[in-house]
């Protein structure tokens, strides 16, 4: 079955006692035997939860994967898969990660004994220049969050196949409907699903998605070992969205291409960072390997009084944290959701004061043009 119909059907059938076409919020904390050792298949609503089973099985079928976990957060996610691994494993990480992931491996994991290297992933040559003999995972965000860099995935599989080096990709920004890594071999997905995925910016949320037995056995332990799982509610609300994503993606691509070639001619704006342009560095691998861009844009805007003043400026846009909800927003990175990033490193990959990330949303394009070029006409 196609994207569009999977979104809505896999994973749901109509509730056993009524009929009810959609699942049910399965608000319970646990379930009766009706003789001691004999349940339903259900224990425990942190082990298992019918409405979680549900939005698990459709996400997986969305990323072309076998298992789905689902989480409390995308950093619950995170921290989730990071726990797969010991003190004196070395893991490999994209350097332009989302800050609150750097800030997890750097300020948490790392004191546990797992060694990180942040290298630019979008250079195959970096990451096998990192490799250690104790390199257990490659993690990478593609296309990276603000920086929106991309990584080569069939490049990558090909550096970590048969070394026993798992893969796994951040795909929170394009999600399932324009990039499923794991069809070039990689061995996990994360998202934040609290981004496109829901897209409503009315629920945190985080998921993995693996074809892997192995990592699934692992995962499924360590979720319900660690316990950060999502609330039944919640569940609801994201499967809900779920049956929308392709249309709200189309919707967020068809805007931001617009918008990006048109600030390309900006004066007022130094770069345009979109991998839909040609201008993009790594713009055929983009093709290669997405079926869209996204609804993400970030731009140079020379300072960081312009950056703020601009952001100030716009109207439509509110100044928020977060991004792939159906409204548009603004973020100012380095004040915002790259603060934990030092600023050696930040500067290192492009990450300015000057810059700002535009998430797209599905409003009216014209409407959005003008409130961006009424803002620019301000710095
Ligand atoms: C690319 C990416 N990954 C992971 C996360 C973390 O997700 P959450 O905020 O749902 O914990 C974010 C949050 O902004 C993100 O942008």
């Amino acid at each position: 079955m196609k994207f569009s119909t999977r979104q809505i059907h896999a994973g749901q059938h109509p509730e056993e006692t009524t009929g009810a076409v959609i699942t049910p919020i399965f608000q319970t904390s646990t379930y009766s035997n009706s003789k001691l050792g004999e349940s339903k298949g259900h224990d425990y609503g942190r082990t298992i939860n019918p409405t979680r089973t549900a939005l698990e099985a459709n996400l997986a079928s969305l990323e072309n994967g076998k298992y789905g976990f689902c989480f409390s957060s995308g950093m619950a996610a995170i921290q989730t898969l990071i726990s797969m691994f010991s003190p004196g494993d070395h893991v490999i990480c994209t350097d332009n990660v989302y800050g609150g992931t750097y800030r997890l491996y750097e300020q948490v994991i790392s004191k546990q004994g797992i060694e990180f290297s942040y290298v630019d992933t979008s250079d195959s040559s970096a990451i096998i220049n990192a490799l250690k003999p104790n390199t257990k995972l490659i993690y990478v965000e593609t296309p990276t969050n603000p920086m929106l860099n991309i990584t080569d995935l069939k490049a990558l599989n090909k550096i970590a196949a048969g070394k026993g080096i798992l893969t796994c990709v951040d795909n929170t920004f394009m999600s399932p409907y324009f990039q499923n890594p794991l069809d070039f071999g990689i061995d996990m997905v994360v998202h934040s699903s609290t981004k496109y995925i829901n897209g409503h910016s009315d629920v945190i949320g985080g998921c993995i998605i693996t074809s892997n037995d192995d990592v699934a056995g692992k995962l499924k332990f360590l979720q319900n070992s660690i316990g950060s799982v999502p609330s039944p509610f919640d569940c609801w609300l994201v499967l809900r969205s779920t049956k929308t994503l392709a249309q709200r993606m189309k919707a967020h691509n068809e805007n931001a291409v617009a918008i990006s070639g048109r600030l390309s001619g900006e004066k007022k704006v130094g770069k345009v960072y979109y991998p839909g342009l040609k201008s993009h560095p790594q713009h055929e691998t983009a093709l290669s390997q997405m079926r869209g861009f996204g609804g993400i844009i970030s731009i140079e805007l020379g300072s960081y009084d312009a950056a703020v003043n601009f952001c100030n400026a716009l109207k439509i846009f509110q100044i928020a944290e977060s991004l792939g909800g159906v409204e548009s927003l603004v973020c100012h990175p380095v004040s915002m959701t790259h603060g934990s990033v030092p600023k050696e490193l930040r500067e290192k990959f492009g990450l300015t004061d000057g810059l700002v990330r535009l998430s797209v949303g599905i409003e009216d394009c014209d409407d959005l043009m003008e409130d961006i070029e009424n803002a620019l006409a301000v710095i």
